[in-house]
């Protein structure tokens, strides 16, 4: 991953951002994530009244991605309304586990582009996978 795709996902996620469902935290969240088919799919979160419905960004996008048939994750980039480059929640640390490679690369940032980049790994480390 070169610095212009970064932020050619980053771009795709603020876009995605847009969308999200989130009347009740007002937190938007719009994530994209670069496939090994070479197809990148766009997720944001959806909220729900009965609020542990709640979907988060990133997975919207991953199961976008699934649902295409796509099952390995190059990239995923995850952008909220943050101060420093969001941090995500453990839930969708796991779900990019499954389906990461040793090389997977998770972009964080915020709305100014300010983004660090994590080997998924060391965000999760010892994760779970059968
Ligand atoms: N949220 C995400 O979409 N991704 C994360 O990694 C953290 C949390 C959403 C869930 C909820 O809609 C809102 O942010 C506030 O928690």
């Amino acid at each position: 991953m070169d610095e212009k795709q970064i932020l050619q996902l980053i771009e795709m996620a603020i876009k995605a951002r847009e969308n999200a469902y989130a009347p009740y935290s007002n937190f938007k969240v719009g994530a994209a994530v670069l496939g090994d088919n070479g197809n990148i799919y766009t997720g944001v979160n959806v909220e729900n009244s009965s609020y542990g419905l709640t979907n988060c960004g990133e997975r919207t996008a991953i199961f976008s991605g699934i649902t295409d048939g796509m099952r390995n994750i190059v990239a995923i980039a995850i952008v909220g309304d943050t101060e420093d480059p969001i941090s995500p929640c453990g839930a969708c640390r796991q779900v990019i586990y499954e389906f990461s490679l040793d090389s997977t690369l998770v972009i964080l940032s915020n709305l100014k582009r300010e983004y660090k980049v994590w080997k998924i790994g060391d965000l999760l480390p010892y994760g779970f996978k059968l």
